[in-house]
C-alpha cells in the first residue's frame, strides 16, 4: 500500500464484500508513481490504457512509461475521442474489439486503466465490468468532476439513443488514484462545470462545505491547489461514505446524489450531449429542484437565492436554451429513479439537507423548468 507520506491523503472505500473495498489515494504529480502502486496491488499482468483524444495527448506516455519502469512489458492503448458522444454502445464495442485483440487467447490477467474524465471512466468501467465477465480496472479521473464524483463508486455505462447512462452496471474499481497537478491542463468550463458537483455536495450533506464555497470559488477558480485540494478531500468524503452506505443505490441514501440530475439529465438527453457540459446541466436542474422545493413549501426563499447566487457567480448557466419544454419532459420520464410511472425527485429543505419526494405534480415541474427556458 501506498504510504501516508508520499501522497496527501488516502481515502478508504469500504464495501460489504471486504475484498471488493478500495482506496481512494490523492496526490499532486503522483502519475509517475502509478506504475510502482499497481505493481504493488497486483490487480493484473497485462495493462489496457483507455484514455481520450484530449487527455491521451498530455499523459498517456508518462503512465505507460511509469508501468514500464515498474517492470510491466504487456501495455497497450486504446484512445477515443474525446467527448460525452464517446459514452456510448457503438464505442464500448469498439474498445472491446480493440480488448479481445490485446488479450490474444483471452488468457492474460488484464487490467484497464481509465485515464481521462467521466466519460472514460464510465465507459471504460462498463466494458471492464462485461469483458470476460468482468476483469479489474483502475480510475485516474483528470477533470474535477471524476476526481469529485464520477471516478468512485462503481456506477459505470454508456448512454443509449432514449436516455442518459440507460445501460449500465454497479462495478467497483479496484483503485482511485488522483493526481491534482493534471487539473492545471483542464480547461476553466470543464473545471466549472466539476464545480457544480461540489455545490450539489454542499447542498444536500455539507453546509460548511457550501459556505466554503461560497467564500472560495474565486480561488478554485484561479486553480488554487490549497482550495481545490479541500474540496476535493471534502468530496470524496462525502462520496466514499455515501457508497459504503448504500452501494447498490437501494436504500434512499445514495439518490440524494442525483439532487439537479433528474432535470438536468433530461437537458442533456435532450439537447442531444452537445449544448451542455453534465455539470452545467445540473447546474439548471439544481435551481429547478430547489425552486420545486419552494413552490411545495419545503425550503426558504433565502436559500433558494443562496444557491442560484452560487451557481450564477461561478458562472454555470441557469437557463436553457434552445428547446422545447415536451422534449425535456419526455426525457425526464426514462429517468431510472421514477417507480411505477411515478416521479422521484430529490429536494432540498435547507443547505445542507435533503429529501426525497414522489409523484410531484407534473404541471409544477413543468412550470418551474418552461421558466428557465429562453
Ligand atoms: N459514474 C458516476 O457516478 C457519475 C457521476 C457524475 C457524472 N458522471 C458522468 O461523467 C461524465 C462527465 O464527465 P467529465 O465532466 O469528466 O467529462 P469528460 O470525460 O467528457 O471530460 C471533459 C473534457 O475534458 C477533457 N479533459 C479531461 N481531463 C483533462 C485534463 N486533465 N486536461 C485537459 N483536458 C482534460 C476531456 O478530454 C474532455 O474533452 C458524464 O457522462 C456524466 O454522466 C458519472
Amino acid at each position: 500500500m501506498v504510504t501516508k507520506s508520499q501522497f496527501l491523503n488516502i481515502i478508504p472505500v469500504y464495501l460489504k464484500s471486504r475484498d471488493r473495498s478500495y482506496n481512494i489515494v490523492v496526490g499532486i504529480d503522483i502519475l509517475n508513481q502509478l506504475g510502482t502502486e499497481v505493481k504493488k496491488l497486483n490487480p493484473g499482468e497485462s495493462i489496457f490504457i483507455l484514455t481520450d483524444s484530449n487527455v491521451g495527448k498530455l499523459y498517456s506516455n508518462q503512465i505507460i512509461e511509469s508501468f514500464r519502469i515498474a517492470g510491466f512489458s504487456d501495455i497497450d492503448k486504446f484512445e477515443i475521442k474525446a467527448g460525452e458522444k464517446s459514452k456510448s454502445l457503438k464505442i464500448s464495442e469498439s474498445v472491446l474489439t480493440h480488448l479481445y485483440k490485446f488479450d490474444k487467447y483471452q488468457q492474460k490477467k488484464i487490467v484497464i486503466i481509465n485515464l481521462g474524465g467521466g466519460v472514460v471512466g464510465d465507459l471504460g468501467g462498463f466494458v471492464a465490468g462485461i469483458y470476460r465477465r468482468g476483469v479489474n480496472y483502475i480510475q485516474i479521473p483528470t477533470t474535477l468532476l471524476s476526481q469529485v464524483d464520477s471516478g468512485l463508486g462503481g456506477k459505470v455505462g454508456v448512454n443509449v439513443p432514449l436516455g442518459k447512462n440507460l445501460l449500465g452496471l454497479f462495478y467497483q474499481p479496484c483503485l482511485v488514484y488522483i493526481d491534482l497537478k493534471v487539473l492545471r491542463t483542464l480547461p476553466l468550463r470543464e473545471l466549472k462545470s466539476g464545480l457544480a458537483e461540489v455545490i450539489k455536495y454542499g447542498v444536500i450533506i455539507d453546509g460548511a462545505l457550501f459556505q466554503y464555497l461560497e467564500k472560495n470559488y474565486r480561488r478554485i477558480l484561479n486553480y488554487d491547489y490549497g482550495s481545490i485540494k479541500h474540496i476535493v478531500l471534502k468530496s470524496l468524503k462525502i462520496k466514499s461514505k455515501i457508497v459504503t452506505q448504500d452501494e447498490k443505490d437501494t436504500k434512499d441514501i445514495r439518490i440524494k446524489l442525483n439532487y439537479g440530475h433528474t432535470i438536468g439529465h433530461a437537458i442533456e438527453s435532450a439537447t442531444g450531449y452537445n449544448q451542455y457540459l453534465h455539470g452545467e446541466a445540473i447546474s439548471i436542474g439544481m435551481i429547478c429542484a430547489s425552486e420545486i422545493s419552494f413552490k411545495l413549501g419545503l425550503i426558504n426563499e433565502n436559500d433558494v437565492k443562496r444557491i442560484k447566487n452560487l451557481i450564477e457567480e461561478v458562472g454555470l448557466p441557469t437557463k436553457i436554451r434552445k428547446c422545447r419544454i415536451e422534449k425535456i419532459m419526455n426525457s425526464m420520464k426514462r429517468d431510472k429513479k421514477f417507480k411505477s410511472g411515478k416521479n422521484r425527485f430529490v429536494l432540498p429543505v435547507k443547505i445542507g439537507a435533503v429529501i426525497v419526494k414522489e409523484d410531484i405534480n407534473e404541471n409544477l415541474i413543468r412550470e418551474v423548468i418552461a421558466s428557465h427556458i429562453c
